[in-house]
């Protein structure tokens, strides 16, 4: 499973990628806002600086808006996704642009028939919410593996990509569930590294070694 940011903020995609094991990246209307930058210049950005797909998501609501906004998108760099919501306009839209060869990838999913959708719209990625159906009460994991199930036995090649993800446990249960990608805020990256036997392990090996080197002077 490919490990993804979901953020637009340039400092954080820049620590993450610093470890190696970062694959791509998700922006959304709300986390771009949150940057004070224009929208185009971030993408471009963050399209440089990360060697995988890079997630733009367009803000018309009809078929023609959205295929002119992702066309332009596209054009920025070729490791663009544009992401566009499941409406019936997002499905008439990627599946033109799927014709056109631009990869795409369908946001707030929140069913598996809205996922069955994309995956006949042509989509590049569908983006189950997990956090989001959590919220509601219901199970975010379910639907997680509803999807991936019909997607086995249908052998549809869109790939699934966990979303909206709280914890390290969501990641390590999307995993389980065989989720393609797991886009995660920062935070979650972040916590995933922790362990408090780690951080003791460390500690006393560190301490050891001293402790032996001063043996030896
Ligand atoms: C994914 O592409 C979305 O940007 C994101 O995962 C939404 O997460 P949220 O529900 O925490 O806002």
């Amino acid at each position: 499973m490919k490990l993804w940011l979901d953020t637009a903020n340039i400092d954080e995609i820049r620590e993450i990628n610093a470890w190696g094991v970062l694959a791509g990246v998700t922006t959304n209307p709300t986390l771009a806002g949150k940057e004070g930058v224009p929208f185009e210049q971030r993408l471009k950005e963050i399209a440089a600086e990360v060697d995988g797909p890079v997630c733009g998501e367009v803000i018309s609501t009809e078929r023609d808006g959205m295929i002119a906004e992702g066309l332009k998108l596209a054009e920025i760099a070729p490791n663009i996704v544009v992401k566009a919501p499941v409406t019936s306009e997002g499905y008439a839209a990627v599946t033109e642009l799927a014709k056109r060869g631009i990869k795409t990838n369908m946001t707030l999913c929140f069913s598996p028939a809205q996922a069955i959708l994309a995956a006949e719209a042509g989509a590049t990625y569908i983006s189950p919410f997990l956090g989001r159906v959590d919220d509601i009460g219901n199970d975010g994991i379910d639907l997680l593996n509803e999807i991936v199930e019909i997607y086995r036995v249908q052998g549809y090649t869109t790939y699934v990509l966990a979303a909206s993800l709280r914890s390290p446990q969501h990641v390590v249960d999307s995993a389980k569930a065989g989720a393609d990608v797991a886009t995660l805020p920062h935070s979650v990256f972040k916590a995933l590294v922790k362990h408090p036997l780690t951080d003791i392990g460390l500690k006393r090996f560190l301490d050891d070694w001293e402790a032996y080197q001063r043996a030896l002077a």
